[in-house]
């Protein structure tokens, strides 16, 4: 027994000895440090970031969400390197290098990451290998509270990920495209007050710049083409949405040849009737995109964009219109957090009016008022690409990312495929797995856009294998 317990603790210890601290939570400076990074910082570089390290006019913050969210996965050597190399902004590199690494003890101590027994080394080389996560590991989703208030629905709503039943029967031959014309990669689809269904693809391919195709189609509830339109309007298409007008909303995520990063809305019959955003500008503002997801018109006109693609960099946020297309205010910085997103990828509200965010890289659907308030956030529909809300308060979520390996997509546990549940009680009722052989090995598989019509039948676009799927119960 006794030599089982010394094992153990050897094994441990030479370990720690080999690895050295992975994280900022790791104990990777000392309090001595840190009070005398207090002293350094108070000399030279006060006068501009303030006494809270909350910044002051140009000079950004060096404690708290913001900066945490935009140095959040990279290194305490790269922090290191940035500020020594940068800072203080008059005079560059002017301090030796132990008052730097004194400096940046002390920023950790204040963004409230725990001292240890060694103190934070002084070139930036030994460093590279120690994350800053602005939240603990153990518990990487959320803020503590947050994540007291918010547990319950993942514990008693999940039982099992990808337990529930399939009762659906898979169809991927139901679009009937005129002769010629191949569907191409989408996230993109909704059906009208008719039944109809409106795809809006990536011309064939996988993207619609240079292409003389119509990208955006109508069908009928039979799966009969109908009629196109769209060509040479659209780089990148990613996100419909029909209003209660039936009008067709379409958001191009990029930016190329003088187009891009808008969203616009048509009425039913091709004529484009506004655009929102700067046409080919991707730049996150009150009247600009940087790469708008999704766009969402409330019942009362309100428009909502959801903008920002790309993990790590750009915005992560939601953005409000009011009816006559006037900017109202945007919400969301990238992060981790509750409240924060990392590319919000699609949107959904339910009757009570709650918008829906299918927060992708944080493995989450979060819940929001229409003012920007958080109400909720649910991981148990797993890695959403698309969501959406039927009449009758069903939640249709479409996981076409999550990968058991570490890396993009990571999350373990779950499979990839369409989770179909109940928006009112965050309950997953049935799952259909998506087929793709190969998934750990590709970054997308099966649907990323879906829509359902409320009356049995579910859709779902999806960009590897160039198809929209209807999904329904057999009789
Ligand atoms: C004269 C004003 C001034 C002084 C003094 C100054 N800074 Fe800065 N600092 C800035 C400005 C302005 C920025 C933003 C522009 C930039 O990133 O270069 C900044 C940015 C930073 C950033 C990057 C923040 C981020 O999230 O990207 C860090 C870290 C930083 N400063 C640390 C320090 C430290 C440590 C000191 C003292 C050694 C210091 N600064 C002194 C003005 C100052």
């Amino acid at each position: 027994m006794a030599l089982a317990i010394g094992a153990g603790v050897f094994v441990a210890g030479q370990l720690r000895a080999q690895d050295g601290p992975k994280s900022v939570w790791d104990g990777v400076y000392t309090e001595a440090q840190a009070e005398r990074g207090k002293a350094a910082y108070t000399q030279s570089c006060v006068f501009c970031h303030g006494p809270d390290l909350a910044g002051t006019g140009e000079a950004k913050p060096v404690a708290g969400p913001e900066f945490l969210s935009s140095w959040n996965g990279l290194s305490v050597g790269e922090l290191l390197d940035r500020t020594r190399t940068t800072m203080p902004q008059q005079q560059p590199a002017s301090l030796d290098r132990a008052a730097y690494a004194d400096i940046l003890a002390y920023m950790l101590k204040f963004n409230g990451f725990p001292a240890g027994q060694t103190e934070l080394a002084q070139r930036s080389e030994f460093l590279t290998g120690v994350r800053i996560d602005a939240f603990k590991p153990e518990a990487p989703k959320l803020a503590a509270s947050a994540a007291d208030a918010f547990a319950h629905d993942a514990a008693e709503n999940a039982p099992a990920p990808n337990s529930q039943p399939n009762p659906y029967a898979t169809d991927t031959g139901f679009f009937k495209l005129p002769v010629g014309r191949t569907m191409g990669s989408s996230s993109a689809v909704g059906v009208d007050s008719k039944g109809h269904v409106w795809v809006f693809d990536r011309c064939g391919v996988n993207s619609c710049a240079g292409s003389k195709l119509d990208p955006v189609m109508e069908f009928d509830a039979k799966g009969n083409f109908l009629k196109a339109f769209g060509a040479g309007l659209f780089n990148f298409p990613h996100g419909l949405f029909i209003d209660a007008k039936d009008h067709v909303w379409l958001a191009d995520n990029r930016v190329e040849g003088g187009k891009g990063a808008q969203v616009f809305e048509f009425d039913a019959t091709g004529k484009r009737l506004r655009a929102l955003g700067k046409a080919g500008i991707s730049a996150e503002g009150p009247d600009t995109f940087a790469e708008p997801n999704a766009v969402l018109v409330a019942p009362n006109g309100a428009i909502f964009v959801a903008d920002g693609h790309s993990s790590g960099k750009g915005p992560a946020r939601i953005v409000k219109f009011d009816a006559s297309g006037r900017f109202v205010k945007a919400w969301g910085v990238r992060g981790p957090g509750a409240g924060q997103l990392e590319v919000p990828h699609a949107l959904a509200m339910d009757s009570k009016g709650r918008l829906f965010v299918a927060d992708r890289w944080n493995n989450r659907v979060v819940i929001f008022n229409q003012d920007g308030k958080l109400l909720d956030i649910w991981s148990q529909f797993g890695r959403p690409s698309g969501v959406f809300i039927d009449r009758n308060d069903v939640l249709y979520v479409a996981d076409s990312e999550s990968r058991e390996a570490t890396g993009y997509g990571h999350n373990p546990g779950w499979k990839r495929g369409l989770r179909i549940g109940s928006a009112r009680t965050g309950k997953v009722e049935a799952f259909i797995p998506d087929t793709a052989a190969d998934a750990e090995q590709q970054a997308t598989s099966g649907a990323e856009g879906i829509t359902a019509d409320g009356r049995g039948a579910i859709y779902g676009a999806q960009v590897l294998q160039k198809a929209v799927a209807r999904y329904a119960k057999p009789p």
